[in-house]
Formats: C-alpha cells, sequence, structure tokens
C-alpha cells in the first residue's frame, strides 16, 4: 500500500472506530433514559398519586358523541389550556375507560369547567353507566358536532379533536376550541383526593 493510501485507510478505520464508539455509548445512554417497562415503576403508585394530588385543580365533565350517535361523558381534572393561537386545550383519559371508544371515534368533544353546586353532577358522570345522560337530559342540549353540551356551565369549550396523543396508562386528547362561554361563579376544587364544594380547604 502507498504511504497516501494508507494514511487514508487509517484515517477512515480511525473515524469508523469513534462512530463505532460514538453509536455505543449513544445507545447506552437512550436505553438509561428510556421509560421503565409498565408495572416496573421505580416509585410507589399509591404514594405518587397521593403527592399529584397536592396540586389543586378544577373540575370538568367532557361529553361527546360519535358520527353513529353514541353519547359518552365523564368527570376529568386532567383539563389543561395549552394555546391561544391556535386554540388548544387538552385533557387525559384512561386507557381503560370504557368511554375510550366513543372518544377516540368521535371528531368533537366539549369540556364543561363545573360550577361549585355541580358536585353532584360531576360525581354522576364520574361513575360507569350504560347511559349517563338519562337521568340529566334536561341539563344538556345539542351543540357542535351534537356532541351533548351543559347549559349552565362555568365555561364551556366546544372542540374539534386536533390530535391524540399516547400518555403512558393514559390517551392525552387535544382539541381546537370552536366554540366557548363563561359565567362568573364560584368553581368547584379538587385537592388530595376531596371535592372542596363547601368552602372547606383540606387540612
Ligand atoms: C375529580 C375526578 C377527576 C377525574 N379525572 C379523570 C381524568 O382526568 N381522566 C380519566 O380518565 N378519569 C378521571 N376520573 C375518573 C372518571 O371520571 C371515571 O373513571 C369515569 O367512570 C370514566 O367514565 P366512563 O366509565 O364512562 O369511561 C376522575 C374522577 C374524578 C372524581
Amino acid at each position: 500500500m502507498s504511504t497516501a493510501r494508507a494514511a487514508t485507510h487509517d484515517a477512515l478505520a480511525a473515524e469508523l472506530a469513534w462512530w463505532t464508539a460514538a453509536n455505543d455509548s449513544f445507545d447506552a445512554a437512550v436505553a438509561a433514559a428510556s421509560l421503565p417497562a409498565p408495572g416496573d415503576l421505580p416509585v410507589d403508585p399509591r404514594e405518587l398519586r397521593n403527592a399529584l394530588g397536592r396540586f389543586a385543580t378544577g373540575v370538568c365533565v367532557v361529553t361527546t358523541r360519535t358520527a353513529t350517535g353514541q353519547a359518552a361523558g365523564l368527570t376529568v381534572n386532567s383539563f389543561s389550556s395549552v394555546s391561544l393561537d391556535p386554540p388548544l386545550v387538552a385533557w387525559c383519559l384512561g386507557r381503560k375507560a370504557p368511554s375510550l371508544r366513543a372518544f377516540a371515534q368521535a371528531e368533537h368533544f366539549a369540556v364543561h369547567v363545573m360550577a361549585q353546586d355541580q358536585h353532584a353532577l360531576a360525581m354522576h358522570f364520574a361513575r360507569p353507566a350504560e347511559d349517563k345522560f338519562a337521568a340529566v337530559r334536561e341539563a344538556f342540549e345539542p351543540g357542535l358536532g351534537e356532541v351533548p353540551v351543559l347549559k349552565d356551565a362555568l365555561a364551556r369549550f366546544e372542540c374539534r379533536k386536533a390530535s391524540t396523543v399516547e400518555g403512558g396508562d393514559h390517551l392525552i386528547f387535544i382539541g381546537r376550541v370552536e366554540r366557548f362561554a363563561y359565567a362568573d361563579r364560584a368553581p368547584l376544587l379538587f385537592h388530595a383526593g376531596r371535592f372542596l364544594d363547601r368552602g372547606d380547604a383540606a387540612a
């Protein structure tokens, strides 16, 4: 081999060795940073839930209707504003929730921020039932996409589903707000696993 060709060969070999080492350490870094498998949680789930519950939230009822007419609704406290321009909001739905199929299929959903005096309605939508609307039909009217919307929520966001994002054991629904309304009343609050619906604060 000529001196010039040997130098080129050595340079290529050195570059290859560098790439191999770099890729090995990259793979190791990825492995170290990767999420634990389900059930492999490095923290106590009960304690994690207790800690997360220290974050006081409002309470929402989210409703939807599929193209085939099936209505669904549930109580959530995972609601969050995301963006003003474009107007986006988000909330999370447990993958095992019976209403998952309806929310996955529907094009629209409505988020209702509950007022302090709507505790009973929030509890109603927090329990699984064949038809949650049957007992409370009077409280609703048809909204965008024929989604049942609450007539008197503290705030109401009627959304077109913008995207669905994987979030571990939950799915994150992101909606583009197409219509909204709000009132001036006291909110229903949730903290440390209980409603603060009579002005009381958790000790
Ligand atoms: C205050 C409160 C907040 C809740 N937040 C959520 C939530 O963010 N996501 C969720 O999937 N379930 C949440 N749940 C539980 C659901 O409301 C409950 O599992 C409901 O039965 C689900 O509706 P489905 O059975 O019709 O699917 C919450 C319950 C309560 C009382």
